[in-house]
């Protein structure tokens, strides 16, 4: 028995549902759409057909990877004029993929990230100390989440400082990378032929890249001329050989993947502090839990990495955060053939299919009818773990899942500690209101932060 996929009217003479989507928040058009036309909808849109999926069930169902696969359409598909077949932007079978993803999951790994946390201590150690001289003046909070974001994973992916806490103006690499995926993500809303209308854009698309791969490579260059032993993922990529073909990665997949590194690392993080800072300052009792939590665990002396590992109530506000704000808000994934969704709605294998993650995550199947509401208690260890499959999906899924996860908690949880440990902070103004790129942050947030005695 089938039911049609809804189809929510278009333009009549174009059969385009563009009107329905809003260019600025593209995430909030479409999570109207789903609360006015349910679990599953197809759209129109002149790049192809888009079925989004916001319940459980059906999220459940398309993480099925003998099923389903992902083909990095849309915005990634243009982000490969920059990396190629690096991780994030790769087919599964090609066979770089392949390669790159044996030889980095161990240096993504526990023990590695924990051998990262000394330099990820001393960026945060830079933040703190930036918002210490602030005084009682209001901080950009993602700008400088940002700023953390990307000195972390230069320093640890690469060994390179951008030093970004210490200029007014941020390095040439970070500015183009910046502009790169705007304009990516702005082509990809483009029908084809329209680029020839935009040829200054394209000029300065391509000199973006050219400084990106410039750096990267200039990087890999000095520390082939110079071997060290460092313990970095760029280390890792030069020595590690695949088990499975014998190969090394080559030096155009390096250069790739060290610039997939800060595309997918930077924005991610950095908004997951900052709508961890948006919701403390809204629930001040969940803050005061968690300033606790620091305080018991850590006290006044210097964050150790085996601190990190004690500290419950901040890894579940983490998920919770995770779960209603999360910065990458959906994905997609390919039928690997036709077939019938939840044995009902006729889908293609031409259809892209959208795991709406701002929706599923509010399942009540799952959550309970207080799903919209923010509750890290429902996140600790012993009911995270009773959550039913797929039922979080922040991270993406199987082996297309985020290969840089421990790298971010890692990082997160220790900004959060350090920050909490050293000051109080007070809301100055957000309306809660969300800015989309190709991820999703607090738009004009801005809080104050007050030494509490004296910096450790
Ligand atoms: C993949 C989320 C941090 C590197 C993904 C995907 C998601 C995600 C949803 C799957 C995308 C898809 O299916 O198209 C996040 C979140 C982060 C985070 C929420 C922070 C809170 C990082 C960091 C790194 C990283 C710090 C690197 C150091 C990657 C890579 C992939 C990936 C390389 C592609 C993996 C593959 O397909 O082989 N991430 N990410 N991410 N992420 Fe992350």
């Amino acid at each position: 028995e089938s039911t049609p996929v809804p189809e929510p009217p278009g333009l009549p003479f174009l059969g385009w549902n563009v009107s329905e989507i809003d260019p600025r928040c593209p995430l909030k058009s479409l999570k109207s759409l789903a609360d006015k036309y349910g679990e599953i909808y197809r759209l129109n849109l002149p790049t192809g057909p888009l079925v989004v999926l916001s319940s459980h069930q059906l999220v459940d169902e398309a993480c099925d990877e003998k099923r389903f696969i992902k083909l990095p359409d849309s915005a990634l598909k243009e982000i490969r004029d920059a990396v190629h077949d690096g991780l994030f932007t790769a087919f599964i079978d090609e066979e770089n993929w392949g390669i790159a993803h044996r030889v980095l999951v161990p240096a993504f790994g526990p023990v590695s990230i924990r051998g990262m946390f000394d330099e990820m201590r001393d960026i945060a150690g830079q933040l703190a100390m930036k918002w210490a001289r602030y005084g009682n003046t209001p901080i950009m909070v993602t700008d400088d989440f940002t700023r953390l974001a990307l000195d972390t994973l230069a320093l640890c992916s690469m060994d390179y400082r951008f030093n970004s806490f210490y200029k007014p103006e941020m390095h040439p690499f970070v500015e183009a990378m910046g502009d790169f995926l705007v304009e990516a993500g702005n082509r990809s809303r483009r029908p084809a032929v329209a680029s020839w209308f935009y040829s200054k854009e394209n000029q300065k698309y391509y000199e973006d890249i050219e400084t990106l791969r410039k750096t990267a490579d200039e990087v890999l260059q000095e520390r082939k001329a110079n071997p060290s032993d460092r313990k970095d993922l760029m280390g890792a990529m030069l020595n590690g050989v695949d088990s499975r073909t014998g190969k090394k990665m080559t030096d155009q997949s390096i250069t790739d993947n060290l610039i997939t590194f800060l595309i997918a690392g930077h924005e991610t993080t950095s908004g997951l502090l900052s709508f961890t800072f948006a919701q403390l300052l809204k629930h001040p009792e969940v803050y005061r839990k968690a300033q606790e939590e620091v305080d018991n665990v850590i006290g006044k002396g210097q964050i150790t990495v085996d601190h990190l590992s004690k500290l419950p109530y901040l890894n579940a506000i983490l998920r919770e955060v995770l779960r209603l704000d999360a910065p990458i808000p959906a994905f997609g994934v390919h039928a690997k053939e036709d077939m019938l969704l939840a044995g009902k709605y006729p889908i293609t294998a031409n259809d892209r299919l959208l795991l709406l993650l701002s929706k599923s995550h509010l399942d009540p199947t799952v959550y309970g009818d207080d799903a919209d509401q923010f509750k890290p208690e429902r996140m600790l260890d012993e009911n995270f773990e009773k959550l039913p499959r797929n039922g979080w999906k922040p991270f993406g899924n199987g082996a297309r899942g985020c290969i840089g996860r421990p790298f971010a908690w890692q990082e997160a949880l220790l900004a959060i500690a350090m920050l909490l440990q050293n000051f109080n902070f007070v809301m100055d103004r957000y309306d809660g209101d969300i800015k989309q790129t190709l991820t999703i942050k607090p738009d004009e947030f801005y809080m104050r932060a007050m030494l509490r005695d004296g910096m450790t």
